[in-house]
């Protein structure tokens, strides 16, 4: 098969990494890729959401299988713009797609399927959104409708806090169209997982559950991050809880899209609430998580590739997936002022010496190559994954590879998988 994934970060690097082993891959692109991607695909530079560039390349290169990795493509119709084209993509189309979105889609697909989840209410007016912020209480979660790089939500312990938070969407639009409607939430309280699960339209097989590290500080604090580490499994995603995932989650909202005529293909990530009461559903992506992917694949015995393709025919119901014992940790290297503003260009020395530790893997998010050198190139820049027979040899592999790289501009944070250790 040729194969060709969309993206540059370390969640495609990891997908090239896990496709290249296919026996039945012939020919790997990679758009746009990063020098990760390059050792082991040619890459090809395209913008992830130029789709005409895209389907252009597709039709020339005879692709069999388009990959996206981010979310802005599919929700832009990627998947519905190569499968006019006749090209076959492992992804939702983009009425699909309006699973991530839209945050009031995706509470109205959970209220019409039963899908446990937080009470809810939208408001296009800011003063309404405010009267029902004064008649609930606090704490209090405020959402903004669309896409807004993850940084779309406030959870609020005061009621000053929501009633900025709405003020900030709604009147002062800092997230622009995507805040003209808001969701307002309960606050759920428990453990959060990421469960993932491959669709074809009609069948889901899970494919791992994970914990991310969201905020950019240890202990949790500081801004949210697109995502600082992550864990495979964390202890609280146990075989009822993922069950319990699955039928009471996945399933049901697979079944209620297919039911509107606008069926699931891709990897369905839902993000949950494990509380005293269960799973409860806080949102779903399109696409798989990132630092998450990297975690999840090492994991992976069987071929990824089949199993991608099974998802985009329908014939996911053959696949069984075989997942390797033990456990798995990903530590993301940012460059230091991320979140906020950092600077590129630094150069990472150490990276071969790192990558020959025992079970660890360094997938490339933000660099780029020049001359012999890899360097600095954004804001998340390595995902640090290691595989060990336990979370704690797993963590132990990964900091020892941070450990051996040598980047002065660089930081990570030291606690991924503490509070799994202690669970
Ligand atoms: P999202 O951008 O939807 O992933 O939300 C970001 C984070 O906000 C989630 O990972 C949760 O930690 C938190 N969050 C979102 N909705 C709720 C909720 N209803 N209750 C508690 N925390 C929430
Ligand atoms: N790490 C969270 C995400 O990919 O959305």
């Amino acid at each position: 098969m040729r194969v060709l994934i969309i993206g540059s970060g370390g969640r495609e690097h990891a997908l090239a990494w896990s496709i290249a082993r296919s026996p039945l891959l012939t020919k790997l692109f990679v758009a746009p890729g990063n020098p990760g991607t390059a050792a082991l695909a040619e890459n090809v530079y395209l913008r992830t959401t130029d789709i005409p560039a895209i389907v252009s390349f597709g039709l020339a290169q005879k692709i069999d299988l388009v990959i996206p990795g981010p979310e802005a493509p599919l929700v832009a119709g990627i998947a519905d713009a190569l499968a006019a084209a006749g090209i076959a993509c492992c992804g939702p189309s983009a009425a699909a797609a309006a699973l991530e979105g839209s945050k009031k889609f995706t509470k109205e697909i959970a209220d019409r399927a039963h899908i446990p989840t937080a009470a809810w209410a939208s408001f296009t007016h800011a003063e309404e959104a405010h009267e029902y912020i004064e008649a609930v209480g606090a704490p209090i979660v405020i959402k903004a409708d669309g896409l807004a790089a993850g940084k779309g939500v406030v959870v609020a312990t005061t009621l000053d806090e929501a009633h900025d938070a709405v003020t900030a969407i709604m009147e002062d639009k800092i997230h622009g169209a995507a805040g003209a409607l808001v969701v307002i939430e309960e606050c759920l309280v428990g453990e959060e997982i990421s469960v993932f699960a491959l669709c074809d339209g009609e069948e889901a097989v899970y494919f791992g559950a994970a914990a991310d590290h969201k905020r950019v500080g240890e202990g949790d604090t500081g801004p949210n991050t697109g995502g600082m580490g992550a864990i495979f499994s964390p202890p609280w995603a146990t075989p009822e809880v993922v069950e319990q995932s699955m039928a009471r989650v996945i399933r049901p909202a697979l079944r209620e899209m297919a039911r509107r005529g606008t069926p699931f293909r891709g990897f369905l990530f839902a993000g949950l609430m494990v509380g005293e009461d269960g799973v409860k559903l806080i949102e779903f992506n399109v696409r798989f998580g990132d630092p998450e992917c990297e975690t999840v694949l090492p994991m992976l015995a069987s071929d990824l590739l089949a199993a991608l393709q099974a998802a985009t025919n329908g014939t996911l119901r053959d696949i069984k997936l075989d997942w390797r014992p033990g456990s798995a940790a990903t530590v993301v290297m940012c460059a230091k002022g991320y979140p906020g503003a950092y600077a590129t260009g630094s150069e990472i020395y150490g990276l071969e010496e790192a990558g020959r530790i025992e079970g660890v893997n360094i997938f490339h998010a933000g660099t780029c190559a020049e001359q012999n050198g890899i360097l600095a190139n954004g804001g998340r820049v390595l995902a640090v994954n290691a595989v060990g027979a336990t979370l704690r040899e797993a963590l132990s592999r990964a900091y020892a590879a941070i450990d051996t790289l040598d980047w002065e501009d660089g930081f990570c944070r030291r606690d991924i998988g503490k509070s799994a250790l202690h669970a």
